[in-house]
């Protein structure tokens, strides 16, 4: 090819229009969605660093592996919509493909499968770390700990340099995350824990794990069973989102995968992320009654007001929440099925979601149901308590925590996340020794009005 052919490089210019001085910065486009502008040599060059709180224009990474068109609606896992895969697949064949890239055949599937039914207890030893929680931990908090420990147990296979090492690691993550869920919710009911059982599917096996009790064994219904996997499907990755970039970032110093998805864990809990399903239950009590909506959609709009209607808006989706509407439907049948298709709740979020979605302030902003507005009341449906619903997302969402934590590993372009910041604390300023200070008008440490009282 002569140099006149040679394809032209994309690039866009910065100007800088103080200096005059000028970047061209390289363009590089993805398979689908915005390209992005590379300026890793912006500081180099014009001495800048950008800003970008929130990361709302800011890839953190490259990944083959979830793409969300947040306009559109549109979620691929390894290019699969998420509305075929919830039709067709199940949680551990969805497992597979973000880990490994392809759909598995059925050999494929069978050992994987086989794999992780083989990894599902956990070691005894491990049992003893639940006595030292106190009865009324909240699970989420026993997630935390617990898988953080498990890099104890298994520090001599974790090299992370190793494919296979990480490969296993990532099995073990999969397969033992519902037998320490299941593990939490016993020890906060007082209830002896209940192994795994290898005759049982994934989701089958966490729901006896959390039912069963010596006296009486669980016998898991196909509803129940095929509602959990299809939120699981749902829930398994979904891109960049605060807790998978918290596992990116953790493991970015080469920390081992269980610290790492321990750290995921506790960014998930939160209520804008993963704490949101609790939230929406707790806030569709505290409403009430259909006649109580007003005055909740008033509150939600109120700027002064902290209210925000959980499970209503995202980040990405400035459409309805493609998960939202399959979970929708699965909601309709699960309540016929297990409960009371006359649920008031279920009644009231239906209301509540059509009466959002005529306000003037949801509609200019583009604020839609996400996935977190339903599913909290498939698993009441089920039998799961309120507070363990984060533990089930946590559950579903370490497939794609694995899956992005071992491609991170795997990319050569990979390196430790490190931000910069914008400073603007004080200037360089001299040590004044304790006898030279004036009294400090506004006293030193943080004073919180009207907060409720902390033990300190
Ligand atoms: N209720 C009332 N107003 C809202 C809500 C809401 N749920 N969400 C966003 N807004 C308003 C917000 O006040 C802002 O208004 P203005 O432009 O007048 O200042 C505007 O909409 C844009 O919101 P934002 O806070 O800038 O958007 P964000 O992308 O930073 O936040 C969010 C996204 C999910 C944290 C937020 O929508 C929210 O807090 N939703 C409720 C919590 C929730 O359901 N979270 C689950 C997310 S899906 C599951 C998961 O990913 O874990």
């Amino acid at each position: 090819m002569s140099e006149r052919e040679q394809p032209r490089r994309e690039t866009v210019t910065l100007i800088d229009n103080a200096t005059g001085r000028r970047v061209e910065l390289p363009v590089r486009r993805g398979t689908h969605g915005p390209a992005v502008i590379e300026i890793g040599r912006l500081y180099k060059e014009l001495g800048y660093f950008t800003y970008d709180p929130g990361f709302l224009s800011t890839a953190s990474c490259r990944s083959a592996i979830t793409f969300i068109d947040g306009e559109r609606g549109v979620l691929l896992y390894r290019g699969y919509p998420i509305e075929q895969l919830a039709e067709h697949s199940t949680f551990l064949e969805v497992a597979y493909l973000l880990l490994y890239g392809e759909l598995p055949d059925r050999e494929q599937l069978r050992r994987f499968e086989d794999t992780i039914t083989h990894h599902t207890m956990i070691n005894e030893s491990l049992k003893s770390f639940y006595q030292g929680f106190y009865h009324d931990a909240h699970p989420m908090a026993i997630m935390v700990g617990v898988v953080g420990s498990l890099s104890a147990f298994y520090h001599d296979s974790t090299d992370i340099r190793n494919p296979r090492h990480r490969e296993v690691a990532a099995h073990r993550l999969i397969a033992k995350m519902p037998t320490i869920a299941a593990a939490s919710y016993k020890h906060s009911v007082g209830e002896p824990i209940v192994y795994p059982r290898n005759d049982l599917s994934y989701v089958g096996n966490l729901l006896r794990m959390m039912f069963a009790v010596p006296t009486e064994d669980y016998v898991v219904h196909p509803v129940a069973e095929r509602a959990l996997d299809l939120i699981f499907i749902l829930h398994a990755d979904h891109e960049q989102n605060a807790s998978t970039s918290t596992v990116r970032l953790a493991g970015s110093s080469a920390a081992n995968p269980f610290a790492c998805v321990a750290s995921g864990i506790a960014a998930l809990w939160g209520p804008a992320h993963g704490g949101a399903n609790e939230a929406v239950l707790r806030m569709l009590a505290e409403i009430g009654n259909v006649r109580n909506i007003p005055k909740y959609i008033a509150k939600a709009k109120d700027k002064n007001d902290p209210f925000r209607l959980m499970g209503f808006g995202h980040r990405v989706y400035k459409n309805y929440d493609p998960r939202a509407r399959i979970i929708r439907r699965m909601c309709h049948e699960v309540l016929r099925e297990l409960g009371d298709d006359n649920d008031p709740l279920f009644e009231l979020a239906l209301r509540l979601e059509e009466e959002a979605l005529r306000d003037e302030y949801f509609i200019e902003r583009h604020l839609y149901p996400n996935v977190d507005f339903y599913s909290g009341l498939i698993y009441r449906a089920i039998g799961i308590p309120t507070n363990m619903f984060t533990v089930m997302f946590s559950i579903a969402r370490t497939a794609g925590w694995v899956a992005q934590w071992m491609e991170m590993i795997a990319d050569p372009e990979q390196r430790i996340g490190r931000p910069r910041q914008l400073y603007d604390g004080p200037p360089r300023r001299d040590y004044v020794p304790l006898e030279q200070r004036e009294p400090a008008r506004a006293a030193g440490g943080v004073h919180f009005q009207g907060e409720a009282r902390v033990t300190d």
